[in-house]
């Protein structure tokens, strides 16, 4: 089963960049499986239902989130009826949407699991614990398992891989938008890499306008944060996974996509 898995989209930019490269990297990869994070789709921060949409009709299978989830209040229902959108599982129980979702790929049931990292961003739940649980309810109702862990630290999604090393396909990284250089299968047979990077443009900061996210860092003072739109990058990674829900391989994919 080759799965691909693709970062952040941000804004306007970043779906427009998504639906230019998707043609040329399903013929180039033949993907069973198109996993997508949304969680900037919308002007650079959360999702709706119609920027859900736009990303669907580019090819992805499932939409994961992350810590930008409620940001329109207007998806909330969206997050509650569509069974392909996720956000973080450890976010509480009762809130909007699920942490998880099995679609069918090559013959297998695949479990897309979104998780949130602890570490300066919010959550219900200790992810480690919280996946321990989720993996040992989803026993007999999956043949792979892939992860989208969404965290702000290296260190930390570092040992998430660890922590499920052996026991799911694949743990993804999302959140950082910067692509880190470590992507690797684990000895026990996960693929991992701390984060795959954003389909979004280069011409930012990590998706902002740099002149604004400058003036912020300088001056300390709020500034309004509009999307960067030149330099359109996708970024993600591609997952071999062998029948025993266990990967062979890991490929980093980096792609220009306007200049
Ligand atoms: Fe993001
Ligand atoms: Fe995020």
């Amino acid at each position: 089963m080759r799965l691909l898995f693709i970062g952040d989209v941000v804004g306007k930019p970043g779906r427009q960049g998504l639906a230019a490269a998707m043609p040329g990297l399903r013929a180039e990869r033949m993907p069973d499986l198109v996993v997508v994070n949304g969680e900037n789709a919308a002007g650079g921060v959360g999702i709706t239902a119609e920027t859900a949409a736009e990303i669907f009709e580019a090819g992805a299978d499932v939409i994961t989130l992350g810590n930008h989830t409620y940001r329109h209040r207007d998806v909330y229902p969206y997050l509650d009826s569509e069974r392909r959108i996720i956000r973080p599982a450890n976010f509480p129980a009762a809130n909007p949407g699920r942490g998880h979702t099995i679609a069918e790929a090559a013959g297998m049931r695949v479990a897309v699991i979104n998780l949130s990292g602890q570490m300066h961003l919010q959550v219900e739940r200790n992810p480690f614990p919280a996946i321990d649980e989720l993996l040992e309810s989803l026993a007999g109702a999956a043949d792979a398992i892939v992860v989208d862990f969404h965290a702000e630290l290296t260190s930390e999604k570092v040992a998430m891989g660890w922590h499920l090393d052996g026991r799911v396909a694949a743990v993804l990284g999302s959140h950082t938008h910067v692509p880190t250089a470590d992507a690797r299968v684990l000895p026990g047979g996960t693929a991992h890499v701390a984060d795959v990077g954003m389909t979004g443009s280069r011409a930012g900061v990590i998706g902002v306008r740099r002149e604004q996210a400058l003036r912020a860092f300088k001056s300390q003072m709020p500034v309004r944060f509009d999307t960067a739109d030149e330099d359109v990058w996708l970024m993600g990674v591609a997952v071999e996974i062998g029948d025993d829900g266990l990967a062979r391989g890991i490929d980093q994919i980096l792609i220009p996509v306007t200049s």
